[in-house]
């Protein structure tokens, strides 16, 4: 994508993503997601993304080189505003639109006569096999360890089993935060790489300050992989358990049969993603949080470091 600094996706978060993060993304050259759903009152849909056009529009306009903004349709059955957020995108026409929690099978006509390439999270081969099926333009692939809903694939096994198949656009989901793990994605074979976490802990997100400084504080063996929320796998922070008085030890994954979920057991306790916080195994990269600029100009060096080392140890 030839107005992209680096391969890299601003990823779409939960309550996180909001205009701030989604403009500040594409005005450091790299694409900026947001999910359809996180605007919440009467027309406020609409006036994120005139905000989002007009203030891209105006960087464009004083010389700047802009990425694209991406808007992102959750087309699981529970999301009820879906018709709604597809007549809102088919009007905007983004260049752009990931789909994620299910099939991308209904929307794409729609999006396709609006202009828009269509991308489809999925976690299996099977799932891609599928979305592919739906004529979609690109995947994004949830690996293992992902913030927020994750896959469990490996990502070697991942990536290598659905480029047999596929020679559109790939990108690669979970764990990613620095630049060496860009460049290890493209030699897998992928063309850009989610980074959900790291923009968590930026100063454009919509994070409350202790969530952003908990990610700082977090590493790997801190995420908690639970089903317990919503029958499917989801990442949390166990500082974030614990700060809510929860014993981590309760938050398995129990499989989606197993048991009542976690907000019918406990009414009125503290709630996934507002009280208890998603994070990805990319938290044991991140050091800081810092303005989403200084993040890809810092992804930038650490990927063309990368880069020289990697010639440097095959000559
Ligand atoms: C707090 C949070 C909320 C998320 N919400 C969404 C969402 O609404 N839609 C979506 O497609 N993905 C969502 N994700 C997943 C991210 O888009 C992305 O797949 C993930 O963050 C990538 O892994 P990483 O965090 O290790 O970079 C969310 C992730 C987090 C951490």
């Amino acid at each position: 994508m030839q107005s992209l600094r680096l391969p890299v996706v601003a990823a779409p978060m939960l309550i996180v993503s909001g205009p701030e993060l989604v403009i500040a993304a594409c005005r450091a050259g790299v694409l900026g997601a947001f999910p359809l759903g996180n605007p919440r009152g009467e027309g406020e849909l609409d006036a994120w993304l005139e905000r989002i056009e007009r203030e891209l529009a105006e960087a464009a306009d004083a010389g700047e080189s802009v990425a694209p903004y991406v808007p992102n349709l959750v087309v699981h059955p529970s999301n009820t505003q879906l018709p709604a957020q597809l007549e809102a995108v088919v009007a905007h026409a983004p260049e752009i639109v990931i789909t994620s929690v299910g099939s991308p099978k209904n929307v794409v006509p729609a999006l396709h006569d609006a202009g828009a390439q269509v991308w489809a999270d999925v976690a299996t081969v099977h799932h891609a096999e599928r979305a592919l099926e739906a004529g979609v333009d690109g995947l994004v692939l949830l690996g293992a360890g992902a913030g927020g809903h994750t896959g469990w694939a490996n990502p070697f096994a991942f990536v290598r089993a659905v480029r047999e198949r596929f020679d559109g656009t790939l990108v690669l989901a979970g764990g990613v935060s620095d630049g060496a793990s860009i460049l290890a994605a493209e030699a897998l074979g992928c063309d850009l790489c989610y980074l959900g976490t790291r923009f968590i802990a930026s100063a454009e997100s919509r994070a409350q300050p202790a969530y952003k400084q908990m990610i700082v504080d977090s590493e790997l063996d801190d995420i908690q992989l639970t089903d317990v929320f919503s029958g499917m796998n989801v990442s949390m922070m166990r500082k974030s358990l614990v700060a809510n008085g929860l014993d981590p030890r309760d938050f398995g994954v129990q499989g989606a049969s197993g048991g009542p979920l976690y907000a019918e057991r406990n009414p009125g306790g503290p709630r996934e993603w507002r009280d208890i916080w998603s994070a990805g195994h990319s938290a044991s990269g991140i050091h800081d949080v810092a303005p989403v600029a200084e993040i890809v100009d810092r992804l930038e060096r650490e990927y063309h470091a990368a880069r020289a080392a990697l010639r440097e140890r095959l000559r």
